[in-house]
């Protein structure tokens, strides 16, 4: 099985003939399912993209959603929304979908996840993130409210995958966690280097990370791959012998697949 992995599309920044041409290019790869990574539109527009990747694609799709994908929205809504527009559709959302089976011994699951503000230094941090200004639950927030919110999300992603990891390691050798936000200060690339104190406030998710290290120490016989986007820089962190990360790039304007993966 061959599964081709996008993460950060930001197709409001491609003109529709580039779009056409870049699932062209995804179709000539001859994949037969899609990881979709996050950031691929804006709340106003997200589900619009979402129908036109399944229509030039004809494959099962199977995402989370990033940061901008709630832009000009809420968390809530636009969650509730794709949940019920993509039911019994060729489109997943993973966090609804639940554990998927690519092939016999790889299970796969995934979460939006979120920056949760707790690696790095986000008392200090000067970084002011579109998110604090376009999306409900984060607009004027005070800096500890802002905070707490962050971190609260970052748990609800770090349970619901830290769940579904140990059910899926039951019954598979490798899980694939497909992911927004990567969830280790070493996977948190930015051109070449790990993000500094600064914007890893708002660029890695330790939550998620912790668990993840967690579950995977007991384990030592199965792996486990994660596939994170956001930074737009891609690199490789391995944490564990069985505990690999790969963090997309990516570039405005520019849609690209990461990779093709074989199950
Ligand atoms: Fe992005
Ligand atoms: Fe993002």
């Amino acid at each position: 099985m061959r599964v081709a992995w996008l993460t950060d599309l930001h197709l409001s920044f491609v003109p529709r003939a580039e779009r056409m041409a870049f699932y062209g290019s995804v179709r000539a790869e001859e994949p037969d399912a899609i990881l979709l990574g996050g950031d691929t539109g804006e709340a106003p527009n997200l589900l619009e993209f979402s129908d036109e990747i399944d229509r030039n694609l004809q494959l099962p799709i199977y995402f989370v959603l990033g940061n901008h994908d709630f832009y000009g929205g809420s968390i809530a809504r636009v969650r509730d929304l794709v949940t019920r527009k993509t039911a019994g559709s060729r489109l997943h959302w993973l966090p609804a979908t639940g554990i998927v089976h690519l092939g016999d011994e790889t299970a796969l699951i995934g979460h939006d996840s979120w920056a949760d503000g707790r690696l790095g230094d986000f008392f200090r941090s000067n970084v002011r993130l579109n998110d604090y200004l376009h999306i409900e639950e984060l607009t004027n927030l005070p800096k500890l409210t802002c905070y707490s919110t962050l971190n609260a999300l970052g748990d609800e992603a770090a349970d619901y995958l830290e769940a579904r990891a140990r059910e899926a390691l039951a019954a598979r050798r490798d899980v694939v966690v497909l992911t927004h936000v990567p969830p280790f200060r070493e996977a948190c690339w930015h051109e070449g280097q790990i993000s500094n104190a600064d914007y890893l406030p708002h660029f890695s998710c330790k939550a998620v990370g912790d668990r993840l290290l967690d579950v995977m120490r007991g384990y030592p016989e199965r792996s486990m791959t994660v596939l994170c986007g956001h930074t737009h820089s891609s690199g490789t962190a391995k944490l564990l012998d069985n505990l690999t990360v790969y963090t997309g790039g990516a570039e405005y304007g520019a849609p690209r697949h990461q990779a093709i993966l074989t199950f």
